[in-house]
C-alpha cells in the first residue's frame, strides 16, 4: 500500500483510501459534510449512451506530462509543443504515438465569471486552443485532464468538473481536445458510476456539436471495479493507484493488472497507469520489463518522461516497433498468466495472426530459468515453431520449448508462431550458469555453463565463452566447444573464475556467449549477461548485523537503517530502535516488505535477534519476521503487532552461502510496518 508521508496522514490511511489516498492532494475533500453538488445533465438527455464508437480500437498511445513534471513549472506550452515535435522528428509518431496529453495543473484555481475554466496564463499564455492547433498541425492529438470531483487532485485545488460536466466538456470540445483523463479526487461521495457516466454523456453531447470524437479515460484507480461496469462508459479505466518511478511500484501495479485480462478488448482497456520509462528510477533492464509487460497486457502506452532530454536507451525502448506491435495487436487481447512460481512469470498473449507473444519475466533479484512450451502458450501441435526475439530482433526455430535464463528483473519477450519456413532460422539455444556468482577476491570459484539446443535442428560448431571484467582470470576447465549439438542436448563447460586480490566488494558484469551455426551455415549467437558480487568473508565469532556489510537489500519505504529504526525517507532518518519501551543500540530498522541479504560463505552457524514493531508507529503496524538460509526458511516469528514485546528469533544457518532477513506485511498491507531486528547477531 502506498504511504502518506505525514504522521497524521498515516493514521488515517485505511479510511483515506476511499477519499483519494492515491492522489497528491493535500487538504482532504470536505468529506461528506458538504452537500453533494447535483449533477448537471440536460433536461432531456437523448444522447445514445455508448462508447461503441470506433475509438481506441487499440490501446491509446502518446504522452502525458505527469510522471515527469507533476505540477512543476516546466509543464507548459513549450513542453507540450516540444514533445509533439519530438514525436514527429524521432519517429515516435510513425511508431504509433498519437496523443499529447496535459495532466493536472493546466488551469487557474478559479473559474471565470461565466463558470468557464481558465488556462494558467503563465504555463499556457496562448490558451489551450492554440496548443491543440499546434499539436493537430503536427498530425497528432491533444488530451486534457480534470477530476470527477469539485477539485482536481493537486493540493492547489484546481477546479473539477462535478456539477459542470456539460459546460466543461463543451469547452474541451471547442478547444479541439481529443482525449479526456477524468480523475476521482474530491468526489463528495457521489456514486462513481453516476459521475463517470454523466461525463460520458456530456462528452458525447459536445462531440455532437463539433464532430470531434473524444477518447474517455476513467481514472478512479480501480476503487469501484470499473472493469465490471465501464466498458460502455469509457475507453479505458485505471485499475490501480498511481505508479511511481521504482521497481516495487511498477511490480505491484503489474500484479494487480494481470488478473484483469478478461475485461480488456478493443475500445475498452485496463489502464495500469502511465509509463515511467526514462525517468531514472529504474535500470534499463527494468524499464524493458516495464515496457514489455505493459505491451503484453495491451495497456495504454503513455510516455511519462520528458523526451526533450531522453537518452538513446529510452528512445530504443519506447520506439521498439516489434514490442509496440504486441500492444497494438488488433485482436485486442490482454495477455494471461500461465505460471508465476517463485517470481518466474510466464505470460502469453494471443495475436490476431494466430501467433502468441510470450513474456518470460523474472521478478527476483537473481538470474532465473523461466520456461514454457509453444503448446502451453496456446499454439497447435507442430514439429517446429518460429521464435522471434522482440528485443534482439532475431528469429530462431524451436522444437517447442520456450525458455531462457532471464537476468534479475529482466524479461525475454518472444513471438512464437507455426510457420512453414521455420527451418530457415537457426535453432534457439538456451544458456545457463550454475554455481554461485559470489566471489571472494583472490579465491577461485567454480561455475558450470550449459548451452542447450532448443531447436528442431542441430546447432553446429558450437563454442561458448565466459568473460569477466578486466583483470579477472576466467578459464574453461573442460571443453568449451562441440562439433554438433542435437535437439535437446547440452554442452556443459566448467569454469574457474578469480577476481584479483583487493577487488572491492561490489557488483561486476560477466557475459556468457554461445556462438554456433545452423545446419545450413547461418551464424547465430546468444548472450547471457550476468552479475557477480565480490564479497567479503564473514568475520569469525559474534558480529552485530547492524555493522556488517550486506549483499543486497529491498525495503518498503526508504533504505534499511543500521542501528536505528526506519525513517521511511533518506538514509539516517530513523530513531533509536524501541520495541515496547525497550531501547536497543544495535540491529537493523526496516519497513515491510523488506529483505536484507548477507554473505555467510558456509562459515556461519546462527542468526539471532529480538524482533518486533517499532514503537514510533504508536498502535499501528503488524509484520512477520523470517530468517532464510539460501533458499530455505529456517525461522519465522509469526505475525507481531505493535502491542507486543520483542520476541527472540534464532536460526541455524550452517552450510549456507547467504542468509536473508525477511519482513513481510503480516498479510494486511504494509501501512506503518516498521520492523526492528534488534540486537541481530551472526555467529560464524
Ligand atoms: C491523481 C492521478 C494521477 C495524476 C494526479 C494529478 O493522483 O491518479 O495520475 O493525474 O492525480 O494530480
Amino acid at each position: 500500500m502506498r504511504r502518506l508521508h505525514t504522521r497524521t496522514a498515516r493514521r488515517r490511511v485505511v479510511g483515506a483510501l476511499t477519499a483519494g489516498l492515491l492522489c497528491t492532494f493535500g487538504p482532504a475533500a470536505p468529506a461528506l459534510a458538504a452537500p453533494a453538488p447535483t449533477v448537471a445533465a440536460p433536461a432531456a438527455a437523448d444522447v445514445a449512451p455508448t462508447v461503441d464508437d470506433g475509438l481506441a480500437l487499440t490501446p491509446p498511445m502518446g504522452f502525458n506530462n505527469w510522471n515527469s513534471t507533476h505540477c512543476r513549472a516546466e509543464f507548459n506550452e513549450d513542453m507540450v509543443k516540444g514533445i509533439a515535435d519530438i514525436f514527429v522528428e524521432k519517429g515516435l509518431k510513425d511508431a504509433g504515438y498519437q496523443y499529447v496529453n496535459l495532466d493536472d495543473c493546466w488551469a487557474l484555481q478559479s473559474r471565470d465569471a461565466n463558470g468557464k475554466l481558465v488556462p494558467d496564463p503563465v504555463r499556457f499564455p496562448n490558451g489551450i486552443k492554440a496548443v491543440a492547433d499546434y499539436v493537430h498541425s503536427r498530425g497528432l492529438k491533444l488530451g486534457i485532464y480534470t477530476s470527477a470531483g469539485t477539485k482536481t487532485c493537486n493540493e492547489a485545488g484546481f477546479p473539477g468538473a462535478l456539477g459542470h460536466e456539460y459546460s466543461d466538456a463543451q469547452q474541451f470540445a471547442d478547444w479541439g481536445v481529443d482525449y479526456l483523463k477524468y480523475d476521482n479526487c474530491n468526489n463528495q461521495g457521489v456514486d462513481a458510476r453516476l459521475r463517470y457516466t454523466t461525463m460520458r454523456d456530456a462528452l458525447l453531447a459536445a462531440t455532437g456539436t463539433t464532430g470531434r470524437p473524444i477518447v474517455y479515460s476513467l481514472c478512479e484507480w480501480g476503487q469501484n471495479k470499473p472493469w465490471e461496469w465501464a466498458s460502455d462508459v469509457g475507453h479505458l479505466w485505471r485499475t490501480t493507484g498511481d505508479i511511481s518511478d521504482n521497481w516495487g511500484s511498477m511490480l505491484s501495479i503489474l500484479k494487480q493488472n494481470l488478473p484483469l485480462a478478461q475485461y480488456a478488448g478493443p475500445g475498452h482497456w485496463n489502464d495500469p497507469d502511465m509509463l515511467e520509462v526514462g525517468n531514472g528510477g529504474m535500470t534499463d533492464t527494468e524499464y524493458r520489463s516495464h515496457f514489455s509487460m505493459w505491451s503484453i497486457m495491451a495497456a495504454p502506452l503513455l510516455i511519462g518522461s520528458d523526451l526533450r532530454d531522453a537518452s538513446d536507451a529510452t528512445f530504443d525502448i519506447l520506439g521498439n516497433k516489434e514490442v509496440i506491435a504486441v500492444d497494438q495487436d488488433p485482436l485486442g487481447k490482454q495477455g494471461t498468466v500461465l505460471s508465476s512460481e517463485g517470481g518466474r512469470w510466464v505470460v502469453a498473449k494471443e495475436m490476431k495472426d494466430g501467433s502468441r507473444t510470450v513474456a518470460l519475466f523474472n521478478e527476483t533479484g537473481s538470474a532465473q530459468r523461466v520456461a514454457t512450451t509453444a503448446r502451453a502458450a496456446g499454439l497447435p501441435a507442430a514439429g517446429a515453431y518460429t521464435v522471434r526475439d522482440l528485443w534482439q530482433h532475431k528469429s530462431y526455430n524451436t522444437a517447442g520449448t520456450i525458455s531462457a535464463t532471464v537476468p534479475a528483473h529482466g524479461t525475454v519477450l518472444v513471438r512464437v508462431s507455426t510457420d512453414a519456413k521455420w527451418a530457415k532460422n537457426p535453432p534457439a539455444v538456451e544458456l545457463g550458469l550454475d554455481g554461485g556468482l559470489l566471489v571472494e577476491a583472490g579465491k577461485p570459484v567454480k561455475l558450470t555453463s550449459t548451452v542447450t539446443d532448443l531447436g528442431r535442428t542441430a546447432a553446429a560448431q558450437v563454442s561458448v565463452k565466459l568473460s569477466g571484467p578486466a583483470g579477472w582470470a576466467v578459464k574453461a576447465t573442460s571443453p568449451a566447444g562441440t562439433h554438433t549439438l542435437p535437439t535437446g542436448r547440452s554442452l556443459r563447460t566448467t569454469w574457474q573464475v578469480t577476481a584479483p586480490k583487493g577487488t572491492p566488494a561490489d557488483s561486476y558484469d560477466l557475459t556468457l556467449k554461445a556462438s554456433y551455426r545452423s545446419p545450413t551455415g547461418v551464424r547465430a549467437e546468444n548472450v547471457l549477461p550476468l552479475t557477480a558480487s565480490v564479497v567479503v568473508a564473514p568475520p569469525a565469532g559474534v558480529s552485530s548485523l547492524g555493522d556488517l556489510p550486506w549483499l543486497s537489500t529491498t525495503n518498503g519505504w526508504g533504505p534499511v537503517e543500521r542501528n536505528t529504526s526506519n525513517g521511511e525517507n533518506e538514509a539516517g532518518d530513523g530513531n533509536p530502535m524501541t520495541v515496547n519501551g525497550v531501547v536497543y543500540a544495535k540491529g537493523l530498522g526496516v519497513h515491510a516488505d523488506s529483505s536484507v541479504e548477507y554473505y555467510t560463505g558456509k562459515a556461519c552457524e546462527t542468526v539471532t535477534a529480538q524482533v518486533g514493531v517499532d514503537d514510533e508507529e504508536g498502535d499501528d503496524g503488524s509484520v512477520a519476521f523470517e530468517i532464510w538460509a539460501d533458499g530455505t526458511k529456517m525461522a519465522a516469528s509469526g505475525v507481531l503487532s505493535n502491542a507486543q514485546a520483542a520476541q527472540a528469533i534464532s536460526a541455524d544457518v550452517r552450510g549456507a552461502q547467504t542468509v536473508r532477513l525477511v519482513v513481510t506485511d503480516g498479510g494486511d498491507g504494509s501501512t506503518s510496518d516498521h520492523g526492528d531486528w534488534a540486537d541481530a547477531q551472526l555467529t560464524c
